[in-house]
């Protein structure tokens, strides 16, 4: 008999068909609506499977693993981020793990540059005002932003992405990139001409400041009040990785002070982000609902890398992409 194996989310076709095509496997899929699984309908059909093809709404955990059982070779799952599995439980089990980086570099870039336009210059608050009757005339110093010429943009974990949005940001005539890892990153950082500073150096020189590190233990709320205090009046903050690096209290505490000067967020603890949040009752604070990789065809080429590391797993071979532990 054919793996078994089970995918927890509705995931563009292309994905499926690949599944189906490979005549490789049987799989069954949450299908109800474009909604997560159920966790307890989740831990009921992960019983036995061979193979696992998640997205970062589900939480890979030990439970969850217990429930699935011995037979569980291969975790693909359709994201770049992998915060939402236990790794130590995964590496514990022979698991193997597939992800999803680079062919969504093009696409959380752009959204990134969006983000970062539609704070400093202030496009949210804007439309809102020409279409609510605050447009009462034009003004010398309405709705006055920031602008990138002549800026500095730091960038806090420097990876493909944050090199994807310094090069997109470069002919909007930054004057320079400054950016903090856990240690110097010379390949990356020569493709942008990018400094490496400290983190307290980070703080204070950028203008605008990009988070790009990936959600670990040792990043977790690593953009706290520190971070904020050290920030210039004028600096703009953009966070399009994971909601988990930012304190969002002393984000709303530095943003609601005017410590800093706008926020522009894709990601959020908890997600969604409570309609009744502080966070939304702030001009200075733009609130996207995670669509950083949500273009049509990074959708689609995220689902089919994602079946495509599933099958080449379950297979005993090589992933495209694989998470090695
Ligand atoms: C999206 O946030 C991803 O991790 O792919
Ligand atoms: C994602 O692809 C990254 O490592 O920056």
């Amino acid at each position: 008999t054919l793996p078994r194996i089970y995918v927890t989310r509705q995931i563009p076709p292309e994905g499926l068909k690949i599944l189906r095509e490979s005549g490789q496997v049987q799989f069954e899929l949450w299908n109800s609506d474009d909604i997560p699984v159920p966790r307890k309908e989740l831990l009921q059909k992960v019983k036995g499977v061979d193979g696992l093809l998640c997205t970062l709404t589900e939480k890979i955990d030990a439970e969850l693993l217990d429930a699935a059982g011995p037979n569980l070779k291969v975790l693909s799952t359709m994201s770049v981020g992998f915060d939402h599995l236990s790794l130590d439980e995964l590496k514990k089990r022979g698991i193997r793990i597939g992800y999803t980086p680079e062919v969504l570099t093009d696409a959380v870039a752009e959204l990134t540059v969006a983000l970062l336009l539609a704070t400093s210059r202030r496009l949210i608050e804007a439309t809102h005002e020409a279409k609510t009757g605050g447009w009462g005339t034009w003004r010398t110093l309405w709705l006055c932003g920031y602008e990138l010429a002549n800026s500095t943009v730091g960038i806090l974990g420097l990876g493909r992405i944050g090199v994807a949005i310094a090069e997109r940001l470069a002919p909007f005539k930054v004057k320079k990139f400054i950016y903090t890892d856990v240690a110097p990153r010379p390949e990356l950082a020569s493709v942008i001409n990018a400094e490496y500073v400290s983190f307290d150096e980070l703080a204070k020189q950028s203008d605008f400041l990009a988070v790009c590190c990936a959600l670990t233990p040792e990043t977790k709320e690593i953009c706290n009040k520190n971070l904020f205090s050290k920030m210039k009046k004028t600096s703009i903050f953009i966070n399009t990785s994971r909601g988990g690096v930012v304190n969002q209290e002393d984000l709303y505490e530095a943003l609601s002070t005017g410590q800093i000067a706008g926020a522009g967020l894709d990601v959020t603890v908890p997600e969604p982000l409570p309609t009744n949040h502080p966070l939304f009752t702030l001009k200075n604070c733009v609130i996207l609902p995670h669509i950083a990789s949500a273009s049509y065809t990074t959708r689609d080429a995220m689902s089919s890398l994602a079946a495509n590391n599933l099958l080449l797993g379950l297979r005993g071979q090589p992933m495209i992409k694989e998470l090695k532990l």
